[in-house]
């Protein structure tokens, strides 16, 4: 199925769990029950951290049995030596575990977001407990199932412990989780699109995609797409998206907005070389929602030379700081006089916040143009206007 499909029907899917069961019920008969049930379980699997658990006496299979429309749809996943897959572990199987659901409230707790009911389940049946071999069996599974279950609860993790979980260095060597915490944390059950420039892993094929997992996780209800110079489809999941580009050529990243539509959210963890970050800003900036915010990392690169940073002139508008720094006096474009100045700038009427932290910079997309203070207030201090004055703006 191609990207652009895969995206519009998990969309339709994600929107449909936030506006109730009719909207579900809708949706699930457009998409067909069978691919929505895998859908469901192949989330639950990946927000549930199965590597967490420890050593199984033998392959393990849980098979949802999921209501829909007065029919039921079988859907397995099973767990041998660690490793995970849709459909029964095979020969040496014992008797899965069976989990009865209906498949409208498992959407609804998966992608509904916060408000949405958590998916009741219906009965678990572990086997014949009175049979020790059989109990032996349901007791083997149960972390297993345990887990398969939180996926359905709207557990929320922090964002260090998912970077710790998938491989991110944006906890440890970086210090970024919090900063990243402070400002997604309001955003984190909307429905999103995300871009993150650079996946991870460099030239190596099977290796990177953690930073775009560990979104995956922490936004339940967005799409993540991830932008390498490399290869990197081996990174690809449900809602997660690489694409391959260089993202020094202009024209590449001149047609990332166009072909992502319209962004929540951008992370700039390329090259970090200072004129691929402004080559970047200039074409996803104006592509963000209002609202969207657009991070930079690493901005050490802009004070060394092999990057194309200054370290001795601060101002220089061609360094990632400098460039940043040069925004930063837009915010308050409506107040200067405009004599000799060449403001508005493309971006003035469109920043509506700045954070700037150790390395890391985190702007705000919106609408800046709230108006200049009145003209009187900007003709001499308010603290030298007279008595006579102060009457006359009362009056
Ligand atoms: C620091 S890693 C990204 C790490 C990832 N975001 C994470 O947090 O797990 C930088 C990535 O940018 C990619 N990259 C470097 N230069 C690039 C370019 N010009 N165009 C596209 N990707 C580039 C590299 O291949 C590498 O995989």
């Amino acid at each position: 199925m191609s990207t652009l499909r895969e995206a519009t029907e998990l969309r339709v899917l994600i929107r449909s769990a936030a506006a109730g069961d009719d909207a579900v019920a809708e949706a699930i008969s457009r998409l067909g029950p069978a691919r929505v049930a895998a859908t469901l379980v192949d989330e639950m699997v990946s927000r549930a951290d199965l590597g967490e658990v420890g050593p199984l006496p033998g392959p393990v299979t849980v098979r949802f049995d999921l209501d829909f429309d007065g029919r039921t749809l079988a859907h397995s996943v099973s767990f041998k030596e660690g490793r995970v897959r849709h459909g029964d572990a095979g020969p040496d199987a014992a008797r899965p575990v069976l989990v009865e659901l209906e498949l409208v409230a498992l959407a609804r707790a998966v992608f509904g977001g916060p408000m949405a009911p958590h998916a009741l389940c219906r009965r678990i049946d572990w086997g014949d407990v009175d049979d020790p071999r059989e109990f032996m069996v349901g007791v083997a599974a149960a972390p297993v199932v345990q887990r398969l279950l939180r996926g359905a609860a709207g557990e929320p993790a922090r964002l260090d412990e998912l970077a710790l979980v998938n491989g991110s260095d944006k906890w440890g060597p970086h210090f970024y989780t919090p900063i990243y915490e402070r400002h997604f944390a309001p955003l984190r059950e909307q429905e999103l699109t995300i871009v993150e420039l650079g996946i991870g892993g460099y030239a190596h094929p099977g290796s990177g995609g953690g930073s775009l997992r560990m979104w995956k996780r922490y936004f339940p209800r967005a799409l993540v797409y991830g932008v390498d110079m490399f290869d990197k489809s081996a990174a690809a999941e449900q809602r997660v998206f690489p694409i391959q580009g260089d993202l020094s050529d202009p024209d590449f990243v001149g047609g990332l907005a166009g072909r992502l539509g319209p962004l929540d959210i951008v992370i700039d963890d390329g090259s970090h070389a200072c004129a691929d970050v402004i080559l970047a800003f200039h074409a996803l900036f104006p592509a963000l929602r209002p609202g969207g915010l657009y991070v930079i990392e690493d901005l050490q690169t802009s004070y060394w030379p092999s990057y194309g940073g200054n370290a001795t002139n601060l101002h220089d508008a061609s360094t990632s700081m400098g460039f940043l720094k040069q925004l930063l006096d837009g915010l308050n474009y409506e107040e200067h006089d405009g004599a000799g100045s060449s403001r508005p700038t493309r971006f003035d009427s469109m920043l509506v916040g700045a954070h700037f932290y150790h390395n890391i910079a985190v702007l705000e997309k919106g609408r800046n143009a709230d108006g200049p203070m009145p003209g009187f207030v900007r003709q001499r201090p308010v603290t030298q206007v007279g008595r006579a004055d102060r009457r006359e703006v009362t009056a």
